[in-house]
């Protein structure tokens, strides 16, 4: 682990320095040699803490020094000139090992955390960079499942997660509110449908049709192509299919919102699909005029075989156009709009060579900015039943879910804790709390089976355990009379679960940039169950409210930061943070 020395700055506010390179530095006095960088990049962590935080290993200075390399580490730590923040220096074989100051760590991080409160964590080292995050975007008249959990947990933290590194965020929602599935739903609309039915019951209507549409064009092929007909028609702007679509669009997006809201997750922009569809034609005529497309059996593709991938289909027989059409052109309205400086797309893994296409086909087009765009994607959802599928109507709706993780957090409250409170808001924000830290917590790639059990547990690594542990910070500061405050004696908090706690808590800015390099949430899961875990352990192996007033304002100093971390830590994954459950 990495820890950081805060050292004073002119004007009494306090900046961090690595205690990493404050080994680098106090060695490069002594080494000559080499220089501080590389000096930096040779320093180890030792595999345990009695040999120190940080090891400097001599065996490469063997050859530069003609001596061997435990010679030269007695010596250098003899006559090492170190520098505040370390407090000892040992020589162990051929390593020299560094011991850095626990009290410097700890008024360090206590004083910072006890003063940006809410922006502990945060920095502006995104300024004036603006990053696009496209997520959730569901399909119009079909369901919400609980396959979209993921996208729109991840999308939704990774927009936090920029937006805590001061990078200009904006969140897109592309609706899935256009494509030859409309020219299926007119068609199975006016076949079967009733408009009160529709109105009464929207997506699980629409979607009842849509499987039956499925199931009868299995023996009639016909079906098949009248919806191709009305997609058409959709395109040329016919009044009958603009109509329904308008009215399918509208019906659906009302049950989506009921779904963000729960999430609390709002968008910038809800240009859908639909909305490039008059911006298509203009790509069409530049791939034209940079000569990238090919006809192939009446449909305009652009070739992509000498990149080992399937030709781009642009232009279909019947001259409507595609997916991938809509995409491009929403590649080049978002580059000309924002003037991004990164545009990630939260799309699941079955979708990787649609983008590799998209990217490759910016490309060819000559824009360097395709560099810029990133399919950040994951793997599926299970269910303890069996697999998900639209086709065939067996699906799960993510409200109901949410709905259920509420209820059943709602029982366990009651039974936990009755005088909590207001029971209702508190299973709202942990019910469904649960839900999204259970999947933020997976790494992006993992296909996993969603457990109800393992999901609202308090125990285990999840979601309520968090949040639990939060509250009992919150217990513990309303019992004591001390108002937390960073003027204490620090030498009270040189126990080892308390250079744990805060060990943790200095960590978690270099954990949300990590986090963010990666685009992976679970570092962030892992960083709050690894501080919940050392601070039960804390919790436990000490008294925090006693006789004892300069130890419990010192512990009180402990718990606030805590308090305040975790609740940060949660906001970066969309989640809440109650004071009592
Ligand atoms: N609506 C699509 C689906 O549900 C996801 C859209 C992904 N974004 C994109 N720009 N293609 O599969």
């Amino acid at each position: 682990m990495m820890r950081a020395a805060f050292v004073k700055a002119n004007k009494g506010d306090e900046y961090m320095k690595d205690f990493k390179q404050i080994v680098a530095e106090s060695l490069s006095k002594s080494i000559k040699e080499i220089d501080q960088k590389e000096i930096e990049q040779m320093i180890e962590v030792p595999p345990n803490k009695d040999m120190g935080d940080y090891a400097f290993p001599c065996f490469k200075l063997a050859k530069v020094f003609r001596k061997a390399p435990n010679l030269i580490a007695e010596e250098l730590s003899k006559e090492i000139d170190i520098l505040p923040g370390i407090s000892e220096v040992k020589n162990l074989g051929g390593y020299v090992n560094f011991f850095i100051d626990n009290s410097e760590l700890s008024k360090g991080v206590i004083k910072k955390v006890l003063e940006e409160k809410d922006y502990y964590g945060r920095s502006e080292i995104g300024k004036g960079k603006r990053v696009l995050v496209e997520f959730s975007s569901p399909n119009i008249a079909k369901p919400f499942h609980i396959g979209h959990i993921r996208t729109t947990a991840i999308g939704n933290c990774l927009y936090k997660l920029y937006d805590s590194q001061g990078y200009d965020v904006v969140r897109i929602n592309h609706l899935g509110d256009y494509g030859t599935q409309f020219g299926k739903l007119i068609v199975a609309f006016k076949l079967w449908g009733k408009k009160e039915e529709v109105e009464a019951n929207p997506i699980p209507e629409l979607l009842k049709l849509y499987v039956k549409f499925h199931d009868v064009a299995e023996d009639k092929p016909e079906l098949e192509d009248q919806a191709r007909e009305w997609f058409v028609k959709l395109e040329n702007g016919d009044e009958e299919a603009v109509e329904l679509w308008q009215w399918f669009r509208d019906e659906s997006l009302k049950e989506f919102e009921r779904v963000y809201d729960m999430l609390d997750i709002q968008f910038d922009s809800y240009a859908g699909e639909s909305f490039y569809s008059d911006k298509m034609p203009a790509v069409v005529e530049e791939l034209e005029k940079k000569d990238l497309l090919t006809e192939s059996k009446g449909a305009m593709i652009v070739d992509l075989e000498k990149f080992n991938l399937p030709p781009a289909l642009i232009v279909k027989t019947d001259g409507s156009t595609l997916y991938l059409t809509r995409d491009l052109a929403a590649a080049f309205y978002r580059k000309k709009t924002y003037d991004f400086y990164k545009s990630i797309y939260v799309v699941g893994a079955q979708q990787e060579l649609h983008f590799q296409q998209l990217l490759k086909v910016i490309e060819l087009m000559g824009y360097e900015w395709a560099k810029d765009m990133i399919h950040v994607q994951f793997g599926m959802v299970a269910l303890e039943d069996g697999t998900l599928s639209t086709r065939r109507g067996r699906v799960v709706f993510l409200e109901d879910v949410l709905n259920k993780a509420v209820e059943k957090t709602k029982e366990i409250i009651e039974e936990k804790n009755p005088e909590a409170g207001d029971i209702d808001e508190i299973a709202k924000e942990v019910g469904i709390g649960a839900v999204v830290f259970q999947e933020l917590s997976n790494s992006r790639m993992k296909d996993y089976t969603f457990s109800w059990e393992k999901t609202l547990s308090y125990e285990g690594e999840t979601g309520p355990y968090v949040q639990y542990t939060h509250a009992r910070t919150c217990a513990v500061l309303r019992k004591s009379d001390i108002e937390p405050t960073a003027d204490i004696n620090y030498e009270l908090l040189q126990d080892e679960s308390s250079i744990e706690v805060l060990n943790i808590i200095e960590n978690f800015n270099k954990v949300i940039l990590n986090a963010i390099s990666k685009n992976e949430s679970h570092h962030i899961t892992r960083f709050l169950l690894d501080l919940s875990q050392a601070f039960n352990k804390f919790y436990h192996n000490n008294h925090i409210i006693g006789e004892d007033k300069e130890l419990e304002k010192a512990r009180i100093a402990l718990v606030d930061c805590v308090r305040q971390t975790i609740k940060n830590g949660l906001a970066l994954l969309g989640m809440k943070a109650p004071n009592r459950m």
